[in-house]
């Protein structure tokens, strides 16, 4: 199988914050993710210091709408030059239709990811939600229905990846939820180690405070691929 790639979550309040992070941070990582507190502060100019830089951007606004409108927010969003976008799977298959359209039809299409279920749900939550399924079952069920809508991948917790990757041989799987094994899981509840994850089979491990919240982010980072790799 090839490398898994680390993807540091830049969850930041403002391009001051960002600069100062970006400053900390090694060179070494290819791969940052933009999500919404930094992307509703700053809009689309957040991600100019990444592509000065020549990273590869996630794009993660996780988007659930109509149809039409996500497809919109797609080509919109996709003409800032990011690499991988999400949206929610529960959005269902018009709209994951739409939204594979309408990447496919970019100049530099983005790759999409579909949510399956937040790393910060778990099974109590799904009892609070009326969902039925396991956690499991409910994975694996969206991921049918996002990867046959056209879709390139999933995000799920590691706990679900194994699964999901003997259903989906050529997926991207984007692990978030990852903590080394000593570390504050904070608002996540699913948590896995980085090698963990990368023995289920992701392609991709998100990693926001455990890198950006350490005191040293860079031996942070080294401690994070090396577990990878192990
Ligand atoms: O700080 P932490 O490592 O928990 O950050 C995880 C990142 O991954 C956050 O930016 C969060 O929005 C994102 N994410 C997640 N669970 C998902 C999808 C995305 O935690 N299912």
């Amino acid at each position: 199988m090839n490398k898994a790639e680390l993807i540091v979550a830049l969850d930041v309040p403002s391009a001051e914050a960002l600069e100062a992070r970006l400053q900390e941070l090694p060179d070494f990582i290819e791969w940052y993710k933009v999500g919404l507190e930094l992307f509703c502060a700053e809009g689309p100019s957040a991600l100019e210091p990444l592509k000065t830089r020549g990273k590869k951007i996630f794009l993660d606004l996780k988007l659930h709408d109509i149809p039409r409108t996500v497809g919109h927010a797609v080509k919109t969003a996709a003409a800032h030059g990011v690499n991988l976008m999400t949206v929610h799977a529960v959005g269902g298959r018009a709209m994951l239709e739409e939204a594979a359209k309408a990447a496919a039809e970019c100049t530099n299409p983005p790759k999409l990811v579909a949510v399956t279920t937040l790393t910060s749900l778990n099974q109590d939550d799904f009892t609070d939600l009326g969902i039925g399924r396991t956690i499991s079952e409910q994975a694996l069920a969206l991921g049918r229905l996002a990867i046959s809508s056209g879709i390139d991948g999933l995000v799920t917790s590691a706990h679900e990846a194994k699964v999901l990757r003997e259903e989906f041989p050529d997926a991207l799987l984007i692990t978030p939820g990852i903590r080394m094994p000593d570390g504050d899981i904070g608002d996540q509840k699913r948590v896995a180690t980085p090698s963990f994850a990368v023995e289920q089979g992701a392609t991709h491990l998100v990693i926001g405070r455990p890198i950006m919240q350490a005191a040293d982010p860079i031996a942070a980072a080294i401690a994070m691929i090396e577990n990878m790799n192990q």
